[in-house]
Parts: structure tokens; sequence; C-alpha cells
């Protein structure tokens, strides 16, 4: 397994592998990581002859007063994880090598219709930053697939918007969100977490549970079925939102049917995180 942080070298490594015909599978990530990722990198070992892993901490991502600066950064373990799973390249580029000029940039900006509901509300420019970075790492690998976690549901539908409307020859491969046993959705984040805020980050995943419960019980109204489930929530945790969307175009829905994403932001104390399910 090689670490390359040179553009040009990875391009290299790349112009080798597609002349052999190699399926050039992509994982892009910031580090820190964790079985998430993990199965993330299992699932294109699986379908690709070569796997790179991207870890870049993106600084365009990061609101002015978000955690960019104190962002969980562990390479040596990162190279562990990757190397047992068989990863073929580590890119792991500085920022200067990815923006090396500070002004002007060109930046991706998905369609307001995407961007500005979910995270999008309280992260302005945040999509913007993401779209950039990926298709900048698309055009630097040149990956035939790219896989992305469903755990940031939003983050793969503007991708996959991204790719269809500037025609993107990659495919775009999303993978189950990864829970730690007691259902909280593995996150780079969780380790800011105390255990007593982990206990009550807990009520994320229980909320989307009793919302799943009742709709199989047959209701729809997602007024009616919101109110109940949010009796689970604990008071120290801080809403961002709830609500329902359909899971591919992200149109908001009044009543749940199926495919439908139901998503849900919170902080406890300092951290902010995420959590969704897809209703069938
Ligand atoms: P990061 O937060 O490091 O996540 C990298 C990928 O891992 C994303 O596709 C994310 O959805 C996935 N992932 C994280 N936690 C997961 C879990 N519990 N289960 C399944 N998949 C999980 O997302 C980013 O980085 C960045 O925005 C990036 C796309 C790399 C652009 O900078």
């Amino acid at each position: 397994m090689k670490t390359i942080s040179k553009i040009s070298e990875i391009r290299n490594e790349i112009i080798g592998w597609k002349k052999n015909n190699f399926v050039v599978g992509l994982v892009p990530t910031m580090g820190a990581l964790h079985i998430g990722h993990e199965s993330l990198i299992k699932q294109a070992k699986d379908c690709c002859d070569k796997v790179v892993v991207s870890i870049f901490v993106n600084p365009i991502q990061f609101g002015p007063n978000e955690d960019y600066n104190i962002y969980p950064r562990n390479l040596e373990k990162d190279q562990e994880i990757c190397k047992r799973n068989g990863v073929d390249i580590i890119f792991h580029p500085e920022p200067a090598e990815i923006y090396p000029e500070n002004e002007h940039l060109t930046i991706v900006t998905p369609p307001e219709f995407y961007k500005n509901k979910l995270c999008g509300i309280t992260r302005a420019g945040h999509f913007e930053g993401v779209s950039t970075v990926v298709l900048k790492l698309f055009n630097i690998v040149q990956p035939d697939k790219a896989f992305f976690g469903q755990k940031d549901a939003q983050q793969i539908v503007i991708i996959k918007k991204i790719c269809r409307d500037l025609n993107v020859p990659v495919e775009i491969v999303g993978c189950p969100i990864i829970r730690d046993n007691d259902g909280l959705a593995v996150s780079s984040r969780n380790q800011f977490l105390s255990s007593e805020a982990r206990q009550q980050a807990l009520s994320l995943h229980r909320i989307l549970q009793v919302i799943v419960d009742l709709y199989k019980s047959g209701s729809r109204q997602k007024c009616e079925i919101f109110t109940e489930a949010l009796k689970e929530l604990s008071d120290e945790v801080e809403l961002e939102y709830l609500d329902a969307y359909d899971a591919e175009t992200l149109d908001i829905l009044n009543k749940l049917k199926s495919n439908t994403l139901v998503a849900i932001a919170a902080r406890v104390g300092r951290v902010r995180l995420i959590d969704n399910i897809v209703i069938n």
C-alpha cells in the first residue's frame, strides 16, 4: 500500500491501472477512520480491482465556527486500517496541493432546492465545499465507482445530482449506515461525547425507530408521528431538524410513504450529530 500526497504522483499510478483496464474505486474520507469507513472500503474491494482511499480534511466545507481545527487526524491509525483492508493507495494531500490558489476559486454550487434544507440550513457553504472537493477528487483519481455512506444522505443525493448534471462518468455507490451496538450511528465526532452525552445522543436513533414502528403500524401523517416520536428526545439534546423527504429527490413530505428519508440533526453539548433512516 502506498501513501501518496502529490497529484502528479497519483495520476501516474492511475495511468498504469487504466492501461490494464482495472476497475478503480474511490472512497473519499476525511480520515479518523472507523467501522463506517471500513464498510465502504470493503464494499469497494468487493467490486473494484484497485481501491484508493482519500484522506483530506477539506477546509472549504467547514464554516468559520465549525470544528476544522480540532477535527480528529490520525494518519498512522488510518494507514493500519487501510492496509488490513487491502487498500492500494491512500491519497493524503496537504491543503496547498488541493487549493494552490487562495483566491477566486471555482466552486461547484449544487441547486438551491437540494442544498437549502437539512444540513444546508445551518451549514452555509458546506455543500459547495463538499461538491467542489469531491469533483476535484474525481478528476484526480478518475474512479469508475465512488463509495459514499447513507449516513450523510443529503451528501449522496447531491453528489449523484452533480454527476448527472455535469456528466461525470463515475458510478456513485451508496452504502448502509453502520451503528455501534447501542444503536448510535458511528461517526468520527462520537469520540468527543462523554459517556453521559453518548447516552443522550442515543435518543436520535430511538426517535427514528419510533417513527418506523408507527409507520409499520399504519400511521402516515408526519405531524402526528413526529409529535409522538419526539417524546423520546432527551432534555439535554438540542434538536436542529427532524423531517421527512423523498429519498431520491429530497422533496419535503407531509405524509410518509415507501422510500421516505427521515433525517434528524441535533446538538449534544458542542457535538453536532446526524442520523437518518429510509422507510420502506
Ligand atoms: P467523512 O465524514 O470522513 O465520511 C466519509 C464517508 O464515510 C462518507 O461517505 C460518509 O457518509 C461515510 N460514513 C461516515 N460514517 C458512516 C457510518 N456510520 N456508516 C456508513 N458510512 C459512514 O463525508 C465526508 O467525510 C466528506 O464530506 C467527504 C465526502 C470526504 C468530502 O470531503
